[in-house]
């Protein structure tokens, strides 16, 4: 059956992809975009900062289910701006969500690892929060607005997406063009995520909006594992020099913005309960390392 989607940040790594799936699977998908028009769907300029623009828009719409990706997603920025940060992650998800509400339409909201603070790993989804930095807080306040709303709502918290973007470069992409151009990189041994590769991600968001699936549940992918260790499996795949790859700690980051040194999720719910399974980071990387051999 054919779903009217309405998709916030449609042009954004994870956001890019999912259009383009909606639209393969025939859904009526309409692309919401700041500065980069989507290649997928019907485009919508809508800057997320004009609150009566986002309930016209929606009023005109009417979609049946929203993905919300649209953030501010860079973490020192967040941290240095946290007025504008505030304005784009929490009054814009607000506005949304309660527009969502009266219209009844199913609303997701993609959220971050970064809501933790990393001291434990593998958290589940009823782990209490407690974000170090400011992005990660902002976050943390967008769900909060929706835990108080009285409707159909879903936040997915993701972690380290990562995929075939015109300006996002991924962390394995980084990789893997450094260690090809023979170039010494740092890479972190002690911060620990669960590596997200952005189609299997697209695919678990589009069975939640579509079969509505309520509540917070975690969507990254099946594997723990520290960037170093990433770094690692990445040169044994293509063959690279090892040896480049500098292991660096956490603390010699000259971040503004403090970061969790594991955010990892524990993706046991997903594995439960939806056909997409969370893929470990042995298959995911496969699949990108496949899909850029393919686009070149
Ligand atoms: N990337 C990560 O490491 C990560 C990890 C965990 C969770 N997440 C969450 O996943 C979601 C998507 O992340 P992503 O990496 O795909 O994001 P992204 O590539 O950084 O894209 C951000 C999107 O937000 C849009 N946007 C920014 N300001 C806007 C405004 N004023 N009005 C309308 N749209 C605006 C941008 O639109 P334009 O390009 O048109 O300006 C862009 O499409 C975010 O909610 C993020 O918090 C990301």
């Amino acid at each position: 059956m054919s779903v009217k989607f309405l998709v916030t940040g449609s042009a954004g790594l994870i956001g890019s992809q999912v259009v383009k799936d909606l639209v393969k699977l025939k859904h009526e998908v309409y692309s919401c975009y700041h500065n980069q028009k989507p290649t997928y769907g019907i485009p919508i300029q809508l800057d997320l900062l004009d609150h009566d623009k986002i309930r016209q828009t929606l009023l005109e719409v009417k979609p049946d289910s929203i993905i919300h990706l649209a953030a501010a997603t860079n973490v020192d920025h967040c941290e240095t701006e946290k007025e504008f940060a505030t304005r784009l992650n929490v009054i814009s998800t607000k506005i949304i969500a309660k527009q969502a509400a009266k219209q009844l339409a199913f609303f997701v909201y993609v959220s971050t690892d970064y809501v933790f603070d990393g001291e434990h790993k593998l958290k589940k989804e009823n782990y209490v929060p407690n974000p170090l930095g400011f992005y990660g807080k902002s976050k943390l306040n967008g769900e909060i607005i929706l835990n108080n709303l009285a409707s159909s709502w879903c936040i997915a918290r993701t972690s380290t997406p990562f995929g075939i973007h015109p300006k996002k470069k991924s962390f394995p992409l980084w990789i893997k063009e450094s260690l090809e151009s023979k170039k010494e990189i740092s890479v972190l041994v002690d911060q620990f995520t669960s590596p997200t590769y952005v189609p299997n991600l697209s695919k678990m968001l589009i069975e939640i909006a579509t079969r509505q699936i309520t509540g917070i549940i975690h969507l990254s992918g099946a594997t723990r594992i520290s960037r170093y260790h990433l770094a690692e499996l990445i040169s044994d795949k293509l063959n690279l020099d090892k040896k480049l790859l500098i292991p660096t700690k956490i603390d010699h980051m000259n971040w503004k913005a403090p970061r969790p040194k594991d955010s990892s999720l524990d993706v046991s719910l997903a594995i439960e309960i939806l056909n997409e399974k969370p893929q470990t980071i042995q298959h995911g990387l496969d699949c990108f390392l496949n899909e850029l051999n393919n686009i070149k």
